[in-house]
């Protein structure tokens, strides 16, 4: 059998899981979702989750990942054989879908900001102008398209390029600079005059505010932005190599996200106040906002060239890592080619694609459950379906697998600094914790 493929460095597997993580839903969707729900108490209900749930199931897939070094499909039948386990990666494969199938979409959206940063069009806007030119951009029937297929192409060229000549390569030097670039608008935006406001927003916690809604939405924003729940990091985990100590990538991995989605929610609220623009603006706030602040702070026009820029960069290195849950599942259950199996995802994704970008402007009517395409995609793959697969991979790990292969996994690097406290913790949080709290959220939730 061919030798299968793997990350080249532990740095290079922590920025491609960070990577991963750190992406729209850090700068684009935690923003909005802070500002829609209130602030503070939402950020801290968020953090909780992260803390609770997300590593004990990031933990989880990871395993089944590494020990299976198979897809997501292939893993539970590595580990499970001859049992219906593996019918869970039907849900990985359609979460991974309905995911990329509406990121691409905002994906496209960066790459048309960074063009009006770079031809400056931001120069003497007001908000209202902004709004009506983001309304502009995202509900036209045709530039939004255009985009959002450059965007898929850039994501396909990437994946085609395989793991370490690809994702790895490039992931490497985009996240460190990436973080660079947001630091310095966070920095731009507490000092601006008025900016208290936004500061009191992002800490001052109201839970009179919280209702059952906050609690779903921090839950799926959770998983979103940790990209748990959708077979992500049990794909990237089958490349990681026994060595690499995996609870040590899954803490990294956490405290990278929540810092990055910390400093993005430094760098748009405080402006967002100063500039007595209203937090609850939805999908637009940082389309709409930020380039009323770069309009009006010196080097701004450049500050907003780096912004978009980097946050299509932190598109891309999430959207890879979405398509590879679909391509490898194809090339190694179908015995694809990368690049067969690269062609058909996209057929699917770009046919959705054009669905949630058209829900934007001419469909914008047509609405299923309530919801039109954009919005159905990103709340029933966030706020559903990414908690049931994270359910089912707890779940497998905390009672299907045997306690000894568990522990191996998580000891593999050699660390045997791990307490027997420390292994006991983790293993029952993945085995009562994490199962019982999200059965609980998502039954409540649907009721
Ligand atoms: N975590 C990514 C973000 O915050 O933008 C989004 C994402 C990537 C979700 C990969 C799920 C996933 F599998």
């Amino acid at each position: 059998m061919a030798q299968r493929e793997s990350f080249g460095s532990s740095f290079g597997a922590l920025v491609a899981l960070a990577g991963s993580a750190v992406g729209l839903g850090n700068l684009w969707r935690f923003p909005y979702l802070v500002g829609t729900n209130g602030g503070a108490a939402f950020i801290i209900i968020y953090l909780a989750f992260v803390l609770l749930l997300a590593l004990p199931i990031m933990y989880s897939e990871f395993i089944i990942g590494r020990r299976s070094q198979s897809n997501v499909f292939g893993a539970y039948k590595v580990l499970a054989p001859k049992t219906k386990w593996c019918n869970i990666g039907f849900v990985y494969v359609l979460g991974s879908l309905a995911i990329i199938s509406f990121y691409c979409v905002v994906g496209g959206w960066t790459i048309a900001y960074l063009w009006k940063a770079v031809t400056f069009r931001f120069s003497m806007a007001d908000t209202e102008v902004l709004g009506s030119m983001f309304s502009q951009t995202v509900t036209s029937s045709t530039q939004p398209l255009a985009f959002m297929l450059i965007f898929l192409a850039a994501t396909g060229l990437i994946v085609l390029a395989g793991i370490k000549d690809g994702i790895e390569r490039y992931t490497k030097v985009m996240m460190p600079l990436l973080f660079v670039i947001v630091v310095i608008v966070a920095i731009r935006s507490v000092t601006l005059p008025g900016s208290g406001a936004g500061l009191e927003f992002l800490f001052r916690p109201d839970f009179s505010k919280v209702t059952a809604g906050t609690i779903i939405d921090a839950l799926g924003q959770a998983f979103f932005s940790l990209s748990i729940g959708c077979g992500t990091i049990m794909t990237y985990g089958s490349y990681v190599a026994k060595k690499e100590s995996l609870v040590g990538i899954s803490i990294e991995t956490a405290i990278t996200d929540t810092l990055f989605a910390i400093i993005a929610g430094l760098a748009i609220m405080p402006a967002v106040f100063a500039f007595g623009i209203s937090p609850a603006e939805g999908p637009g706030l940082v389309f709409v906002t930020l380039p009323y602040i770069f309009a009006q702070i010196p080097f701004g026009a450049f500050l907003a060239i780096l912004f978009f820029f980097m946050l299509f960069i932190a598109a891309i290195t999430s959207s890879i890592s979405q398509l590879e849950v679909i391509v490898s599942y194809l090339k190694e259950e179908f015995s694809m080619s990368r690049k067969v199996a690269i062609l058909l995802s996209m057929a699917v994704i770009v046919t959705f694609g054009i669905l949630c970008s058209l829900s934007q402007g001419v469909l914008a009517d047509v609405k299923i459950f309530g919801f039109n395409f954009f919005d159905l995609f990103d709340k029933t793959s966030a706020n559903i379906l990414l908690p049931v697969g994270g359910f089912f991979a707890v779940i497998f790990v905390g009672w299907k697998m045997k306690r000894e292969d568990v522990k191996d996994e998580l000891t593999s690097s050699g660390i045997r600094k791990y307490s027997p406290l420390f292994f006991n913790f983790i293993y029952y949080s993945i085995k009562y914790l994490a199962p019982i709290v999200v059965a609980v959220i998502l039954v409540s939730g649907l009721i």
